[in-house]
């Protein structure tokens, strides 16, 4: 991304804060996971990790400036292999953790982190975990809540898969017939 491209999404961000309503930063609600339901919304379809189960974005409008464009490089950059619900409902929370996971994602191959990039991205992480002890009341009972419907969730998806194969071995796709049964 150059650095237009940095700064008018920044002053979007800016004017995205000036627009929406004041209080305490809040994570948007994840699009309805409904605990105990036997269907899956399609982010519960694709989920690998309980964090993905959780909001995707922060409202970041009564941060500090320096922090809301710190902000701007975690959301692009964090939401390109998986969305942003991984890292923001992770427990992680402290600075020495998050340095060695942004490391981690930066030593992959596809991933083209600077190391600018990586010194950004720890210092949100390490600003963002410190705040949510007193911005998100009730951090801990909602990661304990994503972690139970994800156990749910991997049923489902596995029956899903046996599913589809079932389905696809009784419409005759190649390679998913069943052996035929041995005859004495
Ligand atoms: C190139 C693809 C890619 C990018 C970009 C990426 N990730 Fe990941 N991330 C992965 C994959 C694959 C996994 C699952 C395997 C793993 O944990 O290494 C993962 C897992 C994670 C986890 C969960 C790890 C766990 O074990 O609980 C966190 C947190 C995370 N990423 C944060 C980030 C952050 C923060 C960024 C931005 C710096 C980022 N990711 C960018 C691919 C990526």
């Amino acid at each position: 991304m150059n650095d237009k491209t940095t700064a008018r999404l920044i002053g979007a961000m800016v004017l995205g804060a000036g627009l929406s309503a004041c209080g305490p930063s809040a994570p948007t609600p994840p699009a309805a996971s409904t605990p105990g339901s036997t269907s899956m919304t399609r982010m519960e379809r694709v989920a690998r990790f309980p964090a993905d189960l959780g909001p995707d974005r922060i409202d970041v409008a009564d941060y500090p400036p320096r922090q809301r464009a710190n902000y701007a490089v975690f959301a692009d950059r964090c939401s390109r292999c998986h969305t942003l619900a991984r890292p923001i409902n992770s427990r992680i929370s402290d600075r020495e953790t998050w340095n060695r996971y942004v490391h981690r994602m930066q030593n992959r191959p596809t991933c083209n982190l600077t190391d600018a990039d990586v010194r950004t991205i720890v210092d949100f992480l390490a600003y963002h975990s410190a705040e949510r002890a007193h911005r998100w009341p009730g951090f801990d009972t909602h990661v304990a809540g994503l972690e139970a419907r994800f156990r749910e969730v991997k049923i489902l998806q596995e029956k899903a898969v046996a599913d589809e194969s079932h389905r696809l071995g009784r419409t005759g796709e190649p390679g998913t017939q069943p052996a035929p049964t041995p005859t004495r």
